[in-house]
């Protein structure tokens, strides 16, 4: 037996279904490959349809002694793929042939495929006879060809629009558009292009005159070999950015484009804003050392002496005051100048209440628990004094008599709501008669300024005190 003939056999078995009256049929065949190869100047092959019904495998070929072969190497025994070779597997499936489909070869060129099924003595489908032939370079010239007719088009479009109906589009942006050929000459200008030469060198921009003699500086873009380019370029004083656009590929440039856009007055207001930032922070400095003044101003009259039960209001006003300032404390402490840090500012607040002189030898303690939640300042601002008012309470009203204070404020986000709670383990909330400034307050801030609601009540123990109120969408 043959060699290739044996292969046939030995891949037929290993792979595939067929029977030996098949495999009998497409040894037969194969006898002829050489002879089909030489008479169309192209390779041919047979492949068979594998067990595992995905892929076919080449069991047969021949490559023209009259052409050039497709194949470097022997392909007899790899897997032809519907990806790359569809023409196969559809004849394979259907039994009908096709010709001239474009084809991937196991070695990646493109090729032209005609397909024949070979059937066997029940009619059934045991292989195909395929026929390729190289067609890469016959790609190559069409998409040559068709890169040029699109310059082409591209080119014609501009000179028309030159001469008669002026291209509407480049004549209205902002944009300064210059196309020049390859020898840098000016082909085309658009309006802001011409104000541009006019405002830079107070000339009059013309057909023919080479670019770099208006701008030195896009010498090197100009003659870089990249097609698609953009740099930052400094003219007087103003900044631009340069787009380089080459039609056509190098060295057969068809023509460029050069495109300025002015970013003299964007950069101008990045610098504005840092300088406003840097202005915002400034002035959160100059509010919180004010605040913090007035502060200490309210603690060196008391000092001085006050009378007992007036303490008490002059502590009140002291922490409304000192928990707006731990507000800007909290933005001063962030790059942000505008988010404070729900966490931060309330484990502050409470802090600075319960851990102050005035109840230095009481028995209470402080805990906080909620996830981190950024929010503005203004809104800040009022948090702060809600929590300042009612933990305050707890510290004031709500242990007397009891060994060992205990107070936990909890917050968090449910959908786009923040819930905040401050409870006690105290003697329990009930309305008092007397006018009541603190709780008047809360309940003004959570209404007027954070549009949500309030509410206080006893707890089986202490107190539950309650906030809710709308987060801003981002
Ligand atoms: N956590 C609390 N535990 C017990 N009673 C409280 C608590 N919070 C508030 N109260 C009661 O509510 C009243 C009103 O509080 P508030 O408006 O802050 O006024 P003030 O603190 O000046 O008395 C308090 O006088 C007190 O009787
Ligand atoms: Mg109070």
């Amino acid at each position: 037996m043959k060699k290739s003939t044996q292969s046939i056999d030995v891949l037929c078995r290993l792979h595939t279904n067929l029977t030996d009256e098949d495999i009998e049929k497409i040894k037969e065949i194969s006898q002829n490959l050489p002879l089909i190869a030489d008479l169309n100047r192209a390779n041919v092959f047979i492949d068979c349809p594998t067990n595992e019904g995905k892929h076919a495998i080449v069991v047969a070929e021949a490559s023209p002694r009259t052409a050039k072969s497709v194949y470097k190497n022997p392909v007899v025994g790899k897997f032809a793929y519907e990806a790359f070779e569809p023409a196969v597997l559809f004849t394979l499936r259907t039994g009908k042939e096709m010709f001239l489909n474009r084809a991937i070869t196991q070695e990646g060129k493109t090729v032209e495929q005609s397909v024949v099924p070979i059937k066997g003595n029940k009619n059934n489908i045991i292989g195909a006879l395929i026929m390729e032939k190289d067609i890469s370079e016959k790609l190559k010239h069409q998409d040559k060809l068709k890169a040029l007719s699109e310059a082409t088009g591209t080119l014609s479009e501009i000179l028309i629009g030159l001469t008669e109906n002026r291209p509407i589009i480049p004549e209205v942006i902002e944009e300064s558009l210059f196309f020049i050929d390859q020898k840098s000459r000016l082909m085309y200008f658009n309006p802001s292009a011409i104000n541009l030469v006019y405002e830079v060198c107070h000339a009059e921009c013309k057909v023919g005159v080479p670019i770099d003699n208006y701008f030195p500086c896009l010498k090197d873009i100009i003659k870089s070999s990249e097609e698609l380019l953009m740099k930052e370029v400094k003219i007087l004083n103003k900044v631009f950015q340069v787009k380089k656009i080459t039609l056509g590929h190098h060295p057969k440039a068809n023509g460029t484009f050069i495109i300025f856009r002015d970013l003299t007055e964007l950069r101008e207001k990045e610098r504005e804003l840092v300088v406003k930032s840097v202005v915002i922070r400034e002035i959160h400095h100059r509010v919180k050392n004010n605040l913090q003044t007035v502060a200490s101003l309210l603690r060196l009259q008391m000092r001085r002496g006050v009378p007992e039960d007036s303490k008490i209001y002059f502590i009140e006003s002291l922490n409304r005051i000192l928990s707006i300032a731990s507000v800007y404390e909290i933005i001063l402490s962030n790059s942000n100048v505008d988010d404070v840090d729900i966490y931060q500012l309330i484990e502050k607040i409470g802090n600075m209440i319960v851990y102050a002189e005035e109840f230095e030898n009481r028995n209470i303690t402080i805990e906080y628990s909620g996830p981190k939640i950024k929010i503005k300042s203004n809104k800040a601002v009022s948090i702060a004094l809600i929590i300042n008012e009612l933990i305050q309470n707890c510290v004031k009203h709500a242990f007397k008599g009891i060994s060992k204070g205990y107070i936990k404020v909890n917050y968090e986000k449910i959908e786009n709501e923040l819930y905040v709670e401050v409870i006690d383990n105290g003697v329990g909330y009930s309305p008092s008669a007397k006018p009541s400034l603190g709780l008047d307050i809360v309940k003004m801030m959570v209404e007027h300024d954070l549009s949500g609601y309030f509410s206080i009540e006893r707890a089986e123990n202490g107190t539950i005190a309650s906030v809710k109120f709308p987060l801003d969408r981002e």
